[in-house]
C-alpha cells in the first residue's frame, strides 16, 4: 500500500465534517476524501439493511479511488454496517460509536445523557454499550429525530432548532445528567446551542479527537502515515445536489470548497 494515498471519510451527510475537522488537525499532511450521502440522509430513521447497502457502496467507491484507510464518520452507519465493511474491505476501517465509556469515567453526578439517532440507540452495538457500562452510571438515552435535518439545512441556531433541541436536552438535565454524549457526528455543530442550554458545568463529549488519534495510531502501526512535507488537501463528493452541498460544506468547513457529484453507487 502506498502511504501517500488519501484517507476516505464518509457520513450520511455533512455531520462527518465534525470528524474530518479533527482528522485535519491531527494529520495535517494527509490528503482526505469526504463523501456526504446527502441524497439518502438522514440514515437515522432508515432500516439497517438500507444503511448497510449504502455504506458498502460508498466504501467501494472510496476503495476504488483508491484510499489507504476509511473512517466511518457516522455512528448510525457504524451501528448498521461496520461488521460488513470490515469483512469486505481490506483497508483499515476506523468507526464511531457513542462515547459512553469516557462519559461514564467523567461523570460526577453519576448520570450521563446520550443524544443519538433512533437507529443508533436501537442497535445491538449500542445495547452492548449499555450492558457494559450501565452498572457504572445511570445512562439516560435520548433519540433526537429531526435534529440531523436541521444541520443538513445549515440551520444551527434558529428558534426552530433551539426549541427542537430543548425538548431533547432539558429532560436529560432535569434527570441530573452532568455529562452529555454527542452520539451523532452532526451534533457537534450544535454544541454552541447545547452549551447555551446546559451551561458551562456540563461536559459535552464529542469523540472526534479520539477518532483522529485512533486513525493516527492505526496508520502508524502499519507504517502508512504520510511522509510528505506539503499540507494535505481535501476533496468532497455528495450524492445530493453539488450546488447545495457546496454552500453547506463551505459554511461548515469555513472555507470555500468545490463539491463533486458522487457517481451513481
Ligand atoms: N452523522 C450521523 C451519525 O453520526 C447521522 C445519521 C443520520 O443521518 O441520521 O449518526
Amino acid at each position: 500500500m502506498n502511504r501517500l494515498l488519501p484517507i476516505g471519510v464518509f457520513d450520511s451527510g455533512v455531520g462527518g465534517l465534525s470528524v474530518l475537522r479533527d482528522i485535519r488537525k491531527e494529520l495535517c499532511n494527509e490528503d482526505l476524501l469526504y463523501v456526504a450521502d446527502s441524497n439518502h440522509a438522514p440514515y437515522g430513521d432508515k432500516e439497517a439493511e438500507y444503511i448497510e447497502t449504502r455504506s458498502v457502496a460508498i466504501a467501494q467507491f472510496l476503495v476504488d479511488q483508491p484510499v489507504k484507510a476509511i473512517v466511518v464518520a457516522c455512528n448510525t452507519a457504524t451501528s448498521a454496517a461496520v461488521a460488513q465493511l470490515r469483512a469486505r474491505f481490506n483497508v483499515p476501517i476506523v468507526a464511531m460509536e457513542p462515547a459512553v465509556k469516557p462519559a461514564v469515567e467523567k461523570t460526577k453526578s453519576g448520570v450521563i445523557g446520550v443524544l443519538a439517532t433512533c437507529r443508533t440507540v436501537s442497535s445491538d452495538n449500542f445495547l452492548n454499550l449499555l450492558t457494559r457500562f450501565g452498572d457504572n452510571a445511570d445512562i439516560v438515552v435520548q433519540p433526537c429525530p429531526g435534529l440531523v435535518e436541521q444541520v443538513e439545512a445549515g440551520d444551527l441556531s434558529s428558534d426552530m432548532t433551539r426549541s427542537l433541541l430543548e425538548k431533547f436536552v432539558f429532560p436529560l438535565l432535569e434527570k441530573g445528567a452532568d455529562t452529555l454524549v454527542l452520539g451523532c457526528t452532526h451534533y457537534p455543530f450544535l454544541a454552541p446551542l447545547i452549551r447555551s442550554m446546559a451551561g458551562i458545568e456540563v461536559t459535552l463529549i464529542d469523540p472526534g479527537e479520539a477518532i483522529a488519534r485512533e486513525l493516527r495510531r492505526r496508520l502508524e502501526t502499519i507504517g502508512q502515515l504520510s511522509h510528505r512535507e506539503r499540507l494535505g488537501t481535501e476533496q468532497f463528493w455528495t450524492s445530493g445536489s453539488p450546488k447545495n452541498a457546496k454552500e453547506l460544506i463551505s459554511q461548515l468547513w469555513e472555507t470555500d470548497v468545490e463539491v463533486g457529484r458522487l457517481p451513481e453507487v
